[in-house]
């Protein structure tokens, strides 16, 4: 799909909101719309009128003027899109206006956001391939306004890549991207944009004393990789610190889950191909932000040395862990990345993000990203991004019970704190433990990384969350 400057496509989409006037078709087709009732501009509404002595135009929805926001504006846009797609239009003609609010660019890009997702399929395992939709979109817009609209072109179709890519990432099952493959992806498409990839093989991670991921790693075959990404455009400025979960498959491990439970599991690594698609945009917008990501990868499964319940075991940091559940494996994952992260690499600030906890699913719903956070103004700054990309995210509070409930008596720690103890929270209590104080915010994507249906203007199964919303925030960093 091309999206570009221009009128010279053959069908002309057109835009209103809830209520609004008809205008730029014929008087009779404005009538014979009117009369039947065929398009209101309720949000994603469409009428269309295609094809062979007909006007060639698409009336979309944008529903009520009052409520016009980019994420109104995208989800509109999607449906613009799958009537595209249904009608094979191979390209058309849409202005660009000034909303209330909103300027061109933006509003450029959440055009194509909306447009673009319906040319994502996932069909790498498919014998015969769905047939890909291409189309051109021309967009007309004030003189003065092109130079904006062009860098949203190019901005957001970087995004969207990323998201795309991370969506792949996460779709793949876990006989395909597995620790190596993972890093082989990473080190492939990340050196194509600038990143430096650099990947510790099992004998590094062992002189780094990781061994909280390195007794989750045991039960696999397959060995673990650290992999380390870097995008450092500014001299002597601390880099944000992103981390992602990079559980290939997750079992349960001796704490086995149900078969049931254990099918999407392939998506547990939904954090790391999230930080990787996130410094993949990074890297091809050059973004003037130090940055660097963190993915402990490796499987949860079961062997003859595969870590059991009731094992304490030791980490990067020296504390000590009780492993009261060997499904509780991603944060001990994370404890070694989040603390190689805060003590060698002198962080600004640290993001993990982690397919973490049913628990989240339970309190917030399969749609929402939860937070723990030690800070603030970080917090806030996520925050907003999600906002505005248009992601779900709430922080979740912290009291002294969920601090002390993670506390262990015969080992520093507990990796899991049981029923009704706010799981989502005491996951990430877990974890701001090997933070040492740095300013840190802990997303959990449990719930919105991956789903049986379709929402907002995601697909069904992977939905690429967070990469917009940890893009917009590396972004904006050094803003205010
Ligand atoms: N990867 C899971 C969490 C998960 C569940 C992600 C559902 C996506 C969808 C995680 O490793 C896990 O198994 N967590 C346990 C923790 C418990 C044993 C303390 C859980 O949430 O049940
Ligand atoms: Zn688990
Ligand atoms: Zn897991």
């Amino acid at each position: 799909m091309e999206f570009k400057i221009g009128n010279s496509g053959l069908v002309k989409v057109l835009y209103f909101f809830e209520g609004n006037d008809i205008l730029g078709v014929s008087k009779e087709l404005k009538e014979y719309v009117n009369e039947n009732k065929l398009f209101n501009g309720k949000r994603g509404e469409i009428f269309s009128n295609l094809g062979p002595n007909t006007e060639n135009i698409i009336l979309l929805g944008l529903g009520k003027e009052s409520e016009v926001s980019l994420e109104n504006i995208r989800r509109a846009f999607l449906s613009l899109g799958k009537c595209l797609k249904a009608n094979k239009v191979k390209s058309c003609n849409i202005e660009i206006k000034n909303f209330d609010g909103l300027c061109y660019k933006l509003t450029a890009e959440a055009i194509i956001e909306g447009i673009i997702n319906v040319t994502y399929n996932f069909d790498n395992f498919l014998k015969d391939k769905k047939e890909a939709y291409d189309c051109e979109v021309f967009f007309e817009v004030l003189e003065n306004k092109l130079d904006h609209v062009e860098d949203g072109i190019k901005e957001i179709n970087a995004l969207m890549e990323a998201v795309f890519m991370c969506r792949d990432l996460v779709n793949r099952p876990a006989n395909d991207i597995y620790p190596e493959t993972l890093a082989n992806f990473a080190k492939e498409e990340l050196e194509k944009v600038g990143v430096e990839v650099e990947v510790l093989e099992k004998k590094q991670i062992e002189s780094l004393k990781m061994e909280a991921f390195l007794s989750v790693a045991r039960g696999s075959d397959l060995p673990p990789k650290f992999i380390i990404m870097k995008h450092l455009p500014n001299k002597d400025e601390k880099p944000i610190v992103l981390v992602g979960k990079g559980l290939t498959y997750d079992s349960g491990g001796y704490a086995i889950k149900p078969a049931t439970g254990m099918v999407d599991m392939k998506t547990d690594m939904g954090g790391s191909a999230a930080v990787i698609s996130t410094m993949y945009a990074v890297g091809k917008m050059n973004v003037q932000r130090n940055v660097i990501a963190l993915v402990a990868s490796c499987e949860n499964m079961i062997n003859g040395s595969a870590y059991r319940n009731g094992d304490i075991i030791s980490s990067m940091k020296g504390s000590t862990i009780e492993v009261i559940n060997t499904d509780a494996e991603g944060r001990l994952t994370l404890a070694d990345a989040l603390y190689y992260g805060a003590s060698k690499l002198n962080p600004e600030c640290i993001v993990d993000v982690a397919t973490l906890t049913g628990a989240c699913i339970y309190a917030l719903g399969s749609r929402v990203i939860g937070a723990v956070s030690n800070n603030d103004e970080v917090y806030a700054k996520i925050q907003e991004s999600a906002d505005f990309m248009g992601e779900y995210l709430w922080r979740f509070p912290v009291f002294e019970e969920h601090r002390e409930s993670v506390k262990g008596k015969v080992a520093d720690l507990l990796n899991s704190t049981g029923p009704g103890s706010g799981g989502a929270i005491t996951a990430g209590i877990f974890l701001e433990h090997f933070v040492e104080n740095t300013p840190w915010v802990h997303l959990d994507i449990a719930g919105p990384s991956y789903s049986s249906s379709a929402w907002g203007t995601n697909p069904e199964g992977a939905s690429g969350t967070p990469v917009k919303t940890l893009y917009n925030f590396v972004k904006k960093y050094n803003k205010k």
